[in-house]
């Protein structure tokens, strides 16, 4: 469709392509309600004229959303549209917004939230059971550990997602375990990115409670958010996944956390971790943004001691 240059572009020619009927997308149950949208676990049909289907996730606009939150929601469509082709980024696979409510298809996350997922590994806990993603059959690996080699790897699978999407200027909304996805074959994806200007806006929109627990101190400090200030969330993360979903600073009530962590107090080294690992995860809490070390660093550091390791 040819568009002319004095008109501005229609939101409904740049997404054609992403397009899906709705009469092929079914949705089955609610998995989370946010202040603007619902997702629901559903499902929709591959091919336009077969009956094959695949599973998503549907991220539904609520039809009592604001102007704001439907800003939101078309920013995260849009976003969500140029991340493609990351193992670690939940994928669009399709939207539909010819009319309301406006719906994201995006890929399916078999195993929930990163937190809820260290919950389950708990020493003594139930074990878990971790479908491998390359078994035609869907056989199941049952009584699965996860163990520091594990540990490792989705560490470095969280980094190697913050490094694609910090190629695009974007960061990741409210980076935490209960914010990251958990894939089949226990990898982890990233999900709900944003400009870093426009984080302080949606914080307050969505205004129950900051995740001040995963915020950097010139987040806390002055509403300031980068690639850097995501760096300091994956230290936080990292902590969180080598202590099985534990709260970070529990002794600290939110009202006090800030001026602690402005203050300089930093977690100290999970149990079991070595002197490397903590100096990598140290380095994500260096009190100036710019002296925190880059994805690429953190990803060779974390890949030398997988290998010493192993
Ligand atoms: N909850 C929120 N988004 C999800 C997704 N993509 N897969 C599974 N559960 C989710």
């Amino acid at each position: 469709q040819p568009m002319r240059a004095d008109e501005p572009t229609q939101y409904s020619q740049l997404r054609q392509c992403w397009e899906i009927p709705r009469k092929d997308i079914r949705q089955s149950e609610l998995l989370a309600r946010g202040v603007f949208v619902e997702v629901w676990k559903g499902r929709i049909k591959k091919f336009p004229d077969r009956d094959e289907v695949i599973r998503v996730a549907i991220k539904k606009l609520l039809p009592e959303a604001t102007e704001k939150g439907r800003k939101f929601f078309l920013a995260e469509m849009e976003v969500t549209k140029v991340l493609q082709a990351n193992i670690n980024v939940i994928q669009l696979i399709g939207c539909y917004t010819l009319h309301e409510p406006w719906l994201l298809m995006l890929e399916y996350a078999s195993e929930g939230t990163l937190y809820s997922f260290l919950q389950r590994c708990q020493p003594g806990a139930q074990r878990v059971e971790i479908t491998t993603s390359s078994s035609k059959s869907s056989a199941r690996l049952k009584n699965h550990k996860v163990d520091a080699h594990k540990m490792l790897a989705m560490s470095a699978q969280i980094v190697n997602g913050l490094q694609h999407i910090s190629k695009f200027k974007l960061v990741c909304y409210r980076l935490r375990s209960a914010s990251v996805l958990v894939g089949k074959g226990a990898v982890c994806k990233l999900t709900g990115f944003g400009f870093p200007q426009d984080v302080t806006e949606r914080n307050q929109y969505e205004a129950d409670s900051l995740p001040i627990r995963w915020m950097a101190p010139e987040s806390l400090s002055h509403n300031m958010y980068s690639t850097q200030s995501d760096t300091w969330s994956l230290g936080v993360v990292m902590w969180e996944i080598l202590h099985f979903g534990a709260t970070p600073y529990p002794a600290f009530g939110q009202d006090e956390l800030p001026d602690k962590v402005i203050d300089g107090y930093r977690l100290p080294a999970p149990p079991h971790c070595s002197d490397e690992l903590y100096g990598i995860i140290s380095k994500c809490w260096s009190a100036l943004p710019e002296n925190r070390p880059d994805y690429d660093t953190i990803m060779t550091e974390l890949t030398n001691l997988a290998l010493e390791d192993s």
